[in-house]
């Protein structure tokens, strides 16, 4: 997968915020998380997951994420695929926070973000 990133399972205003304290350029082309929710709602249930392999700032898998979907994202640019994983740290200390972003830009290997509960890398 080279530099990409395979993302594993949020908030825009984390993201923004995010992505201006630590450095990030916020993504250029993010949809409007209703245009994924519709999608989730009308062909997925509960428990499914949903994937999506141009995921940029995966404003899908949080959209599937407050649908109670699981879900998978799949990003070529690891600066957009770190700067995503902001979406699901609202209520992170900024330390916490930096510490993510040194181990992700360090790391030249596959990068896996989830939901704070379940972060691997
Ligand atoms: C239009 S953006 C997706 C925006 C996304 N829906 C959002 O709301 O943030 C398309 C993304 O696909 C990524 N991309 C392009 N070619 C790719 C590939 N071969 N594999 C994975 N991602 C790719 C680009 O880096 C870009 O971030």
């Amino acid at each position: 997968m080279g530099q990409g990133a395979l993302l594993t399972c949020d908030f825009l205003v984390g993201l923004i915020r995010c992505c201006n304290d630590f450095g990030f350029v916020p993504h250029p082309a993010r949809f409007p998380k209703s245009l994924p929710s519709f999608f989730i709602n009308f062909l997925t249930d509960p428990g499914d997951t949903a994937l999506d392999i141009f995921a940029g700032s995966n404003t899908t898998g949080e959209a599937a994420e407050e649908l109670d979907r699981r879900w998978i994202g799949v990003e070529s640019n690891r600066d957009y695929a770190i700067a995503s994983a902001f979406r699901f740290m609202a209520d992170w200390p900024a330390k916490r926070i930096q510490n993510f972003v040194d181990k992700a830009r360090r790391g030249d290997n596959e990068l896996r973000i989830g939901a704070p509960e379940k972060v691997l890398f």
